[in-house]
């Protein structure tokens, strides 16, 4: 069985790493790990194949930053030469972003079966690229990995009803594997007590590139009770240099952090405040109450749990959020830490 996986983007890194390490303990399982380019500084990217373990990527394409029709071709067309190369029985293409939705019409344009990992999430907003991404990619999918019920319901309702399994999240996967390491030092580096600090992050197009949402998010997040440790997404960076927005109050930014030490920046946090899919995610599997800086959510499941609470850009929201205090209740909503051997059960079946 040989396997051509597409990765690009940070989230991308973490959701392969469970994969990849599934996929390749099968003795006849061949998997060519495909890196975009999309992300390319060594804090977005690097950092990932060195902490998780992902193997180099086999093929680079090096494509970088761009508009989102420029970008999404560059991939297409160094993408192809590849595909059409190697051959492979499947194409799998994780999350949401212009990486996976160049890798599903470039595998479907040359007839090859493609894996969608993370398939069937919805935010039900078109004016998110994302939702365009996934809603593409679901549709040229052969199979569609789906982490939670919500998902599969979602896919129904649009018709899909093929080769949709419900395998758990990847991210739960990794998070498990990961937690234990550099709990002490990542809050040592942060200057921060367990407990007595926040976690922010924002990137998503909505609230960078809108210089009011992003005033707005950030003032309020500087007048928080405890210091705000705000590891700053490169976009962001760029869209508080260009709106003249400087970080105050209780802020502390810091560069983009690694996928360890941002775990335990997260796991011993007060509360995280994020527009970030995984993070929503990852805040609730430590149990770590959430406010998420958008006006809906793919994880609905965490909102109903009673430890997410969407704030938008609401500063009077924000400062609510935070202080609220989270359902007793904690079910389990992503799964057991197995969806990637799962996925890699469905992979090899489906080359059987
Ligand atoms: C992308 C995804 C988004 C995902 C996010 C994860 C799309 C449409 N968006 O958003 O779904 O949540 O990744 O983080 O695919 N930049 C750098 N260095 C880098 C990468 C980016 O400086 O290594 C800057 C560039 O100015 C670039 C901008 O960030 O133009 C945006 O990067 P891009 O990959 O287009 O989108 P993200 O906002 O990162
Ligand atoms: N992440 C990280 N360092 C950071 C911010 C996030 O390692 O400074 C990790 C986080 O733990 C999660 C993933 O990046 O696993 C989420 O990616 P991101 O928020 O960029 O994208 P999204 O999930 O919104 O698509």
């Amino acid at each position: 069985m040989r396997i051509v996986s597409v990765v690009g983007a940070r989230p991308q890194f973490v959701k392969a790493a469970a994969v990849t390490r599934a996929l390749r303990s099968r003795p006849g399982m061949e998997e060519i790990l495909v890196h975009t380019g999309q992300h390319y500084d060594p804090e977005m990217s690097d950092v990932f194949f060195s902490e998780l373990g992902l193997p180099a990527p086999d093929r680079s394409l090096d494509v970088g930053s761009g508009s989102h029709a420029s970008q999404t071709a560059a991939i297409m067309v160094a993408l192809e030469k590849v595909v059409t190369e190697e051959r492979p029985e499947l194409v799998l293409i994780y999350g949401d972003t212009n990486t996976t939705l160049a890798a599903a019409l470039v595998a479907a344009k040359l007839f090859v079966p493609i894996g969608h990992v993370e398939a069937g999430m919805r935010s039900f907003d078109r004016a998110m690229p994302e939702e365009i991404n996934r809603l593409l990619a679901d549709h040229v999918s052969a199979m569609h990995l789906c982490p939670t019920r919500t998902a599969v319901g979602n896919l129904r309702a649009e018709g899909i009803t093929d080769g949709v399994h419900l395998v758990g999240d990847v991210m739960a996967d990794l998070l498990h594997l990961s937690l234990p390491h550099r709990r002490r030092a990542a809050l040592a580096e942060a200057g921060v007590s367990p407990g007595e600090y926040y976690v922010l992050t924002l990137h998503r197009a909505g609230n960078t590139d809108d210089p009011n949402r992003l005033d707005a998010i950030l003032r309020a997040a500087a007048k928080l009770d405890r210091p705000v440790v705000f590891p700053v997404h490169p976009r962001t960076a760029k869209a508080m240099e260009t709106a003249g927005i400087r970080p105050e109050g209780s802020l502390r930014p810091v560069a983009p952090a690694g996928y360890l030490s941002f775990l335990a920046l997260t796991s011993e946090a007060r509360a995280v405040l994020t527009d970030s899919g995984g993070v929503q995610k990852e805040a609730y599997m430590l149990a770590v109450p959430c406010v998420t800086l958008r006006a809906e959510t793919e994880w609905p499941e965490t909102v109903e749990a009673g430890w997410n609470v969407l704030a938008d850009a609401d500063p009077h929201a924000i400062i609510a959020g935070v202080e609220r205090r989270p359902a007793a209740d904690h079910p389990d909503l992503f799964g057991d830490g197995r969806a990637s051997e799962r996925i890699a059960d469905l992979c090899e079946a489906f080359g059987a």
